[in-house]
């Protein structure tokens, strides 16, 4: 019997983490935790409480709510997908929206957020056997993981991606305000003081820009594998 790791995702929005993230963890039948959706949950809070006016968030007031906020992830079985829930709404749909996009960075600097969703996300490694992709998963959530890899990918080639994603789904977004917001989250992501996103010495490279799912995916199973070969020898 294999032992069972910790696979840690790290990297710039729009690389196709999650997707890859996702397919890997169903290879290994192992628990797949998208934090992203976690801090854009909390984004959505923001929003529907009305705390961000003209791009000004009322940060008080959100701490103040913190501890109100229940977050979780439920099977969906007609898209045999994890929904994130919060306070027992399934809120999956109303996370990807440009409108969260646009607020979730400022949203994800508030250490209060981040230290109430990583000691979450800490307690949901215990077990192991869990594919989790983030921004601060080699470095703070699991600095002890056995694999560690960062995906990035050019800025152009992403927005495309996003931008064919929304469209496709039927949002009126623009090339140009897509780019633009891939920029900013990077930067945001990045410069932030608490947990900025890091190409961690210890992470393997995975540089999308110019391959498909099918050799992203191969990539990731061969690393696995090593690691787990190697944290069972
Ligand atoms: O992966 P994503 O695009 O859904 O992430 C949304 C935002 O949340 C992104 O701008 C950065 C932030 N984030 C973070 O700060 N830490 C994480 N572990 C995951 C996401």
């Amino acid at each position: 019997m294999k032992n069972k790791i910790i696979i840690a995702i790290d990297g710039h929005s729009s690389t196709g983490k999650s997707t890859a993230a996702k397919q890997l963890a169903a290879h290994l039948h192992y628990v797949y935790v998208d934090t992203g959706a976690m801090y854009r949950a909390v984004a959505f809070f923001a929003l529907s409480e009305n705390m961000i006016k003209e791009d000004q968030l009322d940060r008080v007031a959100l701490v103040d709510q913190l501890p109100s906020l229940t977050i979780y992830f439920k099977h969906n079985p007609v898209t045999d997908r994890a929904d994130v829930y919060l306070n027992d709404k399934n809120i999956e749909k109303d996370i990807r929206t440009l409108e969260v996009s646009n607020t979730v960075s400022q949203i994800a600097a508030i250490s209060e957020v981040r230290a109430k969703l990583v000691e979450q996300q800490k307690a949901m490694g215990k077990e192991k056997g869990i594919v989790m992709d983030g921004r601060d998963i080699g470095s703070v959530v699991f600095p002890e993981a056995e694999l560690k890899i960062f995906m990035t990918a050019d800025p152009e080639v992403r927005a495309q991606r996003r931008y064919d994603e929304l469209t496709g789904r039927g949002d009126h977004v623009s090339y140009d305000e897509v780019l633009k917001n891939v920029l900013e989250r990077d930067h945001i992501d990045s410069t932030r003081e608490d947990s900025p996103l890091v190409q961690l010495p210890d992470a393997k490279l995975l540089d999308t820009s110019h391959m498909n799912r099918e050799e992203q995916f191969e990539q990731l199973v061969r690393w696995s594998k090593e690691a787990i070969n190697k944290a069972s020898a």
